[in-house]
This record gives C-alpha cells, structure tokens and sequence, in this order.
C-alpha cells in the first residue's frame, strides 16, 4: 500500500481547526469538506484518462477525459457523507455507492449493516472516503469487500490515520493483488487504549452529525 501524506499549509491550518476540541457542527462540517477537496487532488493523480479530440475556437487539439466506467466514490457512513461533497466537486461524474460500517466501541471491530453498491465492480477505480483510520478494521473490510466485487484499483481517503491503522492494513491486504493507496491529511501520533486517535479530532461522526 502506497501512503501519502500531502504537505501543504492549508491542509495543516484546516486540520488543525477540525481538530480544535470548540470548533463547532457547521464549522466542523465546512472544514471537513474543504479537506478533502485538497486530499482529493492528490488522491485522483492517477485517475484513468483517455485521450479526447476537440475543437478550440483557434483549431484541433487532443486533450484528456475521464474515462468510462467512471469512477466510484465509496463514502463510508455515517461520518465518509461528511467528505462526499467535497470528493464529488472535483470528480462530478463519479458514481457514488454507499456502505454503512459501524466500530462496536467495546471490541472495536467493524460490522456492515448497510450497502447499496453497484454489485459489479469489474475494472472500476474506486475511492473510499472516511475521515478516521483508528484500529483499521473499518477501512480493511471496506476495501476487501470492493476487491471481492471486482475493483481493481483503490483509493482511500482519510482526513488523519494512526500508525497502526496503517499497519494493519498492510498487513490484511498484502496479500491482495490490486493497487492500494492511502491518502490522509495526517498521520497521528498513536491509538490510545479505547481506540482513539491520539491527537485526533475525537469522533468525527458525532461531530459532523450530534
Ligand atoms: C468511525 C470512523 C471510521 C471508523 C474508524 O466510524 O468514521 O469509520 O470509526 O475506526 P477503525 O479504523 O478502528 O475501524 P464510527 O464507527 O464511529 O461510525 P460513524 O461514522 O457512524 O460515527
């Protein structure tokens, strides 16, 4: 798995709001949706593009579209709707599938309780969108699940990771044979024992929905 870590300024003065403990709902809500437009520009670098003739108003030219299928922005819910907007003003045309994904907060697994995905994935460019990569169970079995559909070239997008989130990725889907990229505003110093991301932001579901 490719980690990238973007290093721009406005990315660290919008985190750090975010993260700030009286930043408030809609506030939190509009920084979110900053963020990930700037993490959404590193994050398409490599989106597929075929090349596309036009006509200026001065003569021919050959420029580049996406190419199709287009790409599928997987927000995870409840606190991945917070990135959506954001992800989709760069990338109008994706197509957008959901899954609900929720941590039991006592043995911090995750469990899926909702998907509404395209159930063929065959060749499609993906990118998963959830603000917090903790134990990294969420973002495995998210990503495993889409594999398993027939993506074959994944994107995960997350606002701030703990390093041991990013190991455990590594380590479940090693194995896998398809690209996988991370690309995280920051990574954090550690998880604490409930799970946590230590600084973090606390919860970014709650605090995006109450
Ligand atoms: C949070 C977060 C991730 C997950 C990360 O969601 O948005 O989905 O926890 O944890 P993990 O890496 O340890 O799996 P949460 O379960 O709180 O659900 P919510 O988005 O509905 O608030």
């Amino acid at each position: 798995m490719r980690v990238t870590v973007p290093d721009h300024p406005l990315i660290a003065h919008k985190l750090t709001y975010l993260r700030k403990k009286d930043t408030d709902s809609p506030t939190f809500r509009r920084l979110a949706e900053e963020l990930v437009t700037l993490l959404a520009y590193e994050a398409t670098r490599e989106v597929r593009c075929e090349p596309f003739d036009i006509e200026t108003p001065v003569g021919p030219t050959t420029g580049l579209k996406l190419s199709t299928p287009k790409p599928l922005v997987v927000p995870i819910l409840r606190a991945g709707l917070g990135m959506l907007e954001g992800m989709v003003r760069l990338l109008p045309t994706a197509e957008v599938g959901f899954l609900g994904m929720l941590r039991n907060e006592e043995t911090l697994e995750a469990v899926t309780y909702a998907n509404r995905l395209p159930d063929d994935l065959s060749g499609r460019q993906c990118y998963v969108i959830d603000p917090m990569l903790a134990t990294g169970g969420t973002l495995a079995m998210s990503i495993r699940y889409l594999v398993e559909r027939g993506a074959d070239d994944i994107t995960a997008v997350t606002l701030i990771a703990a390093p041991e989130g990013i190991d455990a990725l590594e380590r479940d889907l090693g194995e896998l044979d398809v690209p996988i990229r991370l690309v995280t505003g920051a990574v954090d110093e550690k998880l604490d024992a409930n799970g946590y991301i230590v600084p973090g932001l606390g919860d970014a579901g709650d605090r995006l929905y109450g």
